[in-house]
C-alpha cells in the first residue's frame, strides 16, 4: 500500500517561550521533529513536513537530515485542519493511505504507529484516530462517543462544556485516512470555535455525516503520545524516553548501577555485558561494544564507536571518536575527533587539542595500537602517533611521532635547595 505522512510542525509553541521553533527543540540532541520523521521514515515512502513559524529554520533541518521528507509552508498558520489542507496539490491524484502526526510528539514508536495503520486496514476503516485515556486529560481534544459507542466527533478543550471535559478519552493527535475519500475534508472544514481556527479534529464529525467508516484506535500506552507544549513536558519527556532505553538495554544484557542519574539516548547501541556507572550522560548516536565499563560521570557527546573491552572512566569526554578494543581512557580526559586503536591507553588529563579557533574548524588525532599517552598530554590535532609509541606525562605533542618511539616535552626540572627556608 502507498502510504504517505504529514507532519504538522507549523505552529508557534507559544508555551515553550523560546526562539527556537518547537519541533527543533532537542531531547538528547536530537529535535523533536526528528524522532517523528524516524518513525515514519520505515513505514512511509514520502513524509510532507508542514512549516510556518520559523520556516527557514525547520525546512533547513528536514532537508539536510531526511532524503524522503518534503517541506510545505502554511502561511499565515490557521489551524491544524488548514495545515493539512496545504498539501492538498502535492497529493491531487494521490489514492492511497496518509497518516497525519504531529511534530511535537516524540515518542510515538514505529511499532505504534505499525499497528495503527494494521487496525485501520482491519476496521476496513476510511478515517482511523488514536486515541488514549489520560487521567488529566486537560488540554487535549476529547473524544466524543455515541451512545452505541461509535464515534461522533472530537471536542477541544475550549469548545468543552463541563461535562464534555470530564471525558478521559483524547484525540492523540495522529490519524490514518484513506485519502481519496477524506481530501475533500479540508475544503469544507469552518473556523466556527472558540479559537476561531480550522480543525483538523471536525473531519471526524464530516466523516460521519458523510457515511463513512470512521473508528478510533484506542493506544493503552499513553505515554507514547505525550506531547510537548512547555518546559515541564519537554522535560518530562526525556525522562519517559531514558527509562525507556534504559529498561530496553537492561533487557539485553547491559548493567545500568544506578538508572536514576544515568541519561542514554535512544540512538545508542550498548553490547551485553557493558557496565554504565553512575552519573553518566550519553547523547546523539554512538554505539558501545560489549564488555565495557563507562563512567561514573561519563560524557559522551554523540558520534562516538566504542568497540569491546573499553573503558571510559571518571569525567571523560568523548565527541566524534573511534577506539578499538582494549582501549582506556580512565580519567579526566577530552578525545574529540580521535581514531585509537587497540590496546591504546589514556593518561589522566589528556586533552586533545582538536579546535583551531582562529580558521574555526577542528582537525583528527590519530593513535595506532598500542600507544600509551603519559598523564596530562596536551595532543594538538591533526596529529598522528604511530604503533607502541609512549608519549611522557605533560607533553604538548604538534608534530607526527612514528612507530615504537619515544615522545616528550618537557621544561628541565630546577631544584634551589633550602629555598623554602631562605
Ligand atoms: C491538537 C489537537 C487535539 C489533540 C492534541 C494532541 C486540534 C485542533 N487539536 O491540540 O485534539 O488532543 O493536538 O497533541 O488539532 N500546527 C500547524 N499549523 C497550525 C496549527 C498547529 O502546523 O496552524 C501544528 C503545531 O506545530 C503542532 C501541531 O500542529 O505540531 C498541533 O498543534 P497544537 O497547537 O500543539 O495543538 P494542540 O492544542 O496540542
Ligand atoms: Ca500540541
Amino acid at each position: 500500500m502507498d502510504i504517505k505522512a504529514v507532519i504538522l510542525a507549523a505552529g508557534k509553541g507559544t508555551r515553550m517561550k523560546s526562539n527556537t521553533p518547537k519541533v527543533l527543540h532537542k531531547i538528547f540532541e536530537k529535535p523533536l521533529l526528528g524522532y517523528v520523521l524516524d518513525n515514519v521514515k520505515n513505514i512511509t515512502n514520502e513524509a510532507f513536513v508542514i512549516v510556518g513559524h520559523h520556516a527557514e529554520e525547520v525546512t533547513e533541518y528536514v532537508n539536510k537530515n531526511y532524503k524522503c521528507a518534503k517541506t510545505v509552508l502554511q502561511s499565515p498558520q490557521l489551524g491544524t485542519g488548514h495545515a493539512v489542507s496545504m498539501v492538498c496539490p502535492n497529493l491531487e491524484n494521490f489514492d492511497g493511505q496518509v497518516i497525519i502526526l504531529c511534530g511535537d510528539t516524540p515518542l510515538i514508536t514505529e511499532k505504534t504507529l505499525k499497528e495503527f495503520i494494521d487496525y485501520h486496514n482491519s476496521c476496513n476503516s476510511d478515517l482511523t484516530v488514536m486515541s488514549t485515556i489520560f487521567e488529566n486529560p486537560t488540554n487535549y481534544g476529547r473524544i466524543i462517543r455515541e451512545a452505541d459507542n461509535s464515534l461522533k466527533c472530537i471536542v477541544e478543550e475550549k469548545d468543552a462544556t463541563p461535562q464534555q471535559k470530564a471525558v478521559k478519552e483524547v484525540n492523540a493527535g495522529i490519524y490514518c485516512l484513506n485519502w481519496g475519500k477524506i481530501k475533500c475534508a479540508f475544503s469544507q472544514l469552518t473556523s466556527n470555535n472558540a479559537q476561531g481556527e480550522y480543525y483538523l479534529t471536525d473531519i471526524i464529525s464530516w466523516g460521519k455525516t458523510n457515511n463513512l467508516n470512521v473508528n478510533a484506535y484506542i493506544l493503552e500506552n499513553s505515554d507514547e503520545i505525550y506531547g510537548i507544549n512547555s518546559r515541564q513536558n519537554l522535560a518530562a519527556a526525556t525522562k519517559i524516553m531514558n527509562d525507556r532505553k534504559l529498561a530496553d538495554l537492561m533487557d539485553n544484557g547491559v548493567t545500568i548501577v544506578d538508572p536514576s542519574s544515568t541519561w542514554i539516548s535512544e540512538d545508542t547501541e550498548i553490547g551485553a555485558d557493558t557496565i554504565i556507572y553512575p552519573s553518566t550522560y550519553i547523547e546523539g548516536k554512538n554505539k558501545i561494544g560489549n564488555n565495557c565499563k563507562i563512567g561514573p560521570c561519563a560524557h559522551l557527546r554523540g558520534d562516538v564507536e566504542i568497540a569491546d573491552n573499553c573503558k571510559i572512566g571518571n569525567f571523560v569526554e568523548v565527541k566524534k571518536a573511534k577506539f578499538d578494543s582494549n582501549t582506556n581512557a580512565g580519567h579526566l580526559s577530552y578525545i574529540g575527533d580521535a581514531e585509537l586503536g587497540s590496546h591504546v591507553n589514556i593518561g589522566a588529563g589528556t586533552i586533545t587539542a582538536n579546535y583551531d579557533p582562529i580558521s574555526k574548524t577542528k582537525s583528527k588525532t590519530v593513535l595506532k595500537d598500542n600507544v600509551k599517552i603519559g598523564s596530562n598530554t596536551v595532543l594538538v590535532a591533526p596529529v598522528e602517533i604511530g604503533e607502541g609509541t609512549n608519549i611522557g606525562a605533560g607533553s604538548v605533542i604538534t608534530k607526527n611521532i612514528g612507530e615504537w618511539a619515544l615522545g616528550l616535552t618537557r621544561a628541565p626540572l630546577r631544584v634551589i635547595e633550602k629555598w623554602v627556608k631562605h
